[in-house]
């Protein structure tokens, strides 16, 4: 498979370490008996000469799953961003991009957000970019089913879209496709699509969670590139680890994972440790022992109050969640220890505790919550990520590589699972 992993390397910028090897592997070995192959060199040379080859090959090794809003916080913020920029400069005109836009759902959810703000239509407009050329076309197509509403109550946003004819689909409004130009696009080669295009925002999140480090560097060394000077760039939850700090500087609202550029910066490209065992196997192997594993992938909200009565922990939790996306970080950090008295077995409180002292600077802290958060519940991929990403930021490059590796594999399942929910 040498070959294979080189040609989705240099093509796509992926790695197998990153998306998960076995997952990866099996998928690939079942598309290329499919299509008649069992040798991977011939394979190569049938996807090199035909694009549909190439595009289902891509398809089965990454999921290209999105949602309307995903993460409140990064539109919140976009939201506060827009609102300050239009008053503070209202003759501007606001360029945003969202790559990858995936089926279209995050690009439509920036425009929104900036409409909603009453930023006028004619203000912005957002370039919207994806190498799947079929979800580029469904994306303008603009036709949505209840999967992609996750997480939002569809009536908060009916101004926006349409009863699609069947189904219970809804369709975006003219008004929100005409602020959207969709293209068909690899982040690797842009200038076709963009020409020299730079923008004022940039939505970047869940693609340089599938590249290899040095495709990493490539991607954040373009990203900057497209910026104008004060631009902010949006991340993944999961993406936001030490490399991006040595080009970009955090916007310091927790749960955004906003950035601005460092000036005069560029990254150099980084290179892979050798591999050690992870705390996280450990922690896992010590899960099933204790007969943990097989609970949800997802923290259980323990906080919870009985008969819907809201009790004092909870208040706190809810205080600190707030304090940590308005960006008060010195505050948070206090209430961080007023919840950790009480709460210091769960899940949930433990990973936004993390967040609260990764956001502020605190890795050693930060890494200590995470680790907590995992014995609670070994199948947490976002736990999983973020201490990777504090570990880079510690030094400890070996242990982040191969966290990030076990993190995918568990997120590209979990993610397949949900995807399966359609
Ligand atoms: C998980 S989706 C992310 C969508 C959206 N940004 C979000 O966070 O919900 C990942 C997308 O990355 C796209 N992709 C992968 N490699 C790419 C590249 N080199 N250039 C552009 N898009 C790419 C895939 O087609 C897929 O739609």
């Amino acid at each position: 498979m040498d070959r294979l992993e080189k040609y989705l390397h240099d093509e796509f910028g992926l790695s197998l370490d990153t998306i998960g090897r076995e997952r990866a592997l099996h998928k690939v070995r079942a598309l290329m008996h499919a299509a008649g192959f069992f040798d991977s060199g011939d394979y190569i040379d049938a996807l090199v000469g035909s694009e549909e080859q190439r595009q289902r090959l891509f398809d089965a090794v990454t999921v290209a799953e999105s949602w309307f809003f995903r993460d409140e916080a990064p539109f919140s913020f976009l939201n506060r961003w827009a609102t300050d920029r239009h008053r503070q400069r209202p003759q501007d005109h606001l360029h945003l991009l969202s790559i990858p836009c995936a089926g279209g759902e995050e690009a439509y959810s920036i425009a929104i957000t900036l409409l909603k703000a009453g930023i006028p239509d004619s203000a912005f407009d957002v370039d919207a970019i994806d190498l799947n050329s079929r979800l580029v076309e469904r994306a303008r197509e603009g036709v949505f089913g209840s999967h992609s509403f996750r997480g939002v109550k569809r009536d908060d946003y009916a101004d926006f879209f349409l009863p699609a004819p069947s189904g219970d689909a809804l369709e975006v409004r003219a008004r929100v496709k005409e602020r959207i130009r969709f293209a068909e696009g690899n982040l690797f080669s842009l200038e076709n699509v963009l020409n020299g295009r730079r923008f004022d925002a940039i939505f970047c999140r869940n693609l340089l969670i599938y590249f290899s480090p040095e495709s990493q560097v490539r991607a954040l060394n373009i990203l900057r590139d497209r910026l104008v000077p004060d631009g902010v760039l949006f991340l993944g939850h999961a993406e936001a680890g030490a490399g991006v700090l040595d080009l970009f500087e955090p916007c310091g609202v927790a749960g955004a994972f906003a950035f601005n550029a460092r000036k005069g910066s560029v990254l150099p490209a980084r290179g892979g440790g050798p591999l050690r065992e992870t705390m996280v196997k450990g922690a896992v192997k010590g899960a099933k022992k204790r007969g943990a594993v097989g609970k949800s992938a997802r923290p259980r909200p323990r906080v919870a109050a009985a008969d819907g009565a809201i009790s004092a922990q909870q208040k706190v939790f809810l205080d600190l969640k707030r304090l940590a996306d308005s960006g008060n970080l010195s505050t948070a950090v206090e209430q961080c220890d007023i919840l950790l008295d009480h709460a210091s077995d769960d899940a949930r409180v433990l990973y936004l505790c993390g967040v609260v002292n990764e956001a502020s600077g605190r890795h050693e802290k930060a890494c200590l919550l995470y680790r907590r958060a995992l014995e609670v519940d070994p199948h947490q991929s976002d736990v999983m990520f973020h201490l990777a990403a504090t570990l880079e930021a510690l030094g400890e490059t070996a242990e982040a590589r191969q966290l990030k590796a076990t993190a995918g594999n568990l997120k590209g399942r979990q993610d397949e699972q949900e995807a399966g929910g359609d």
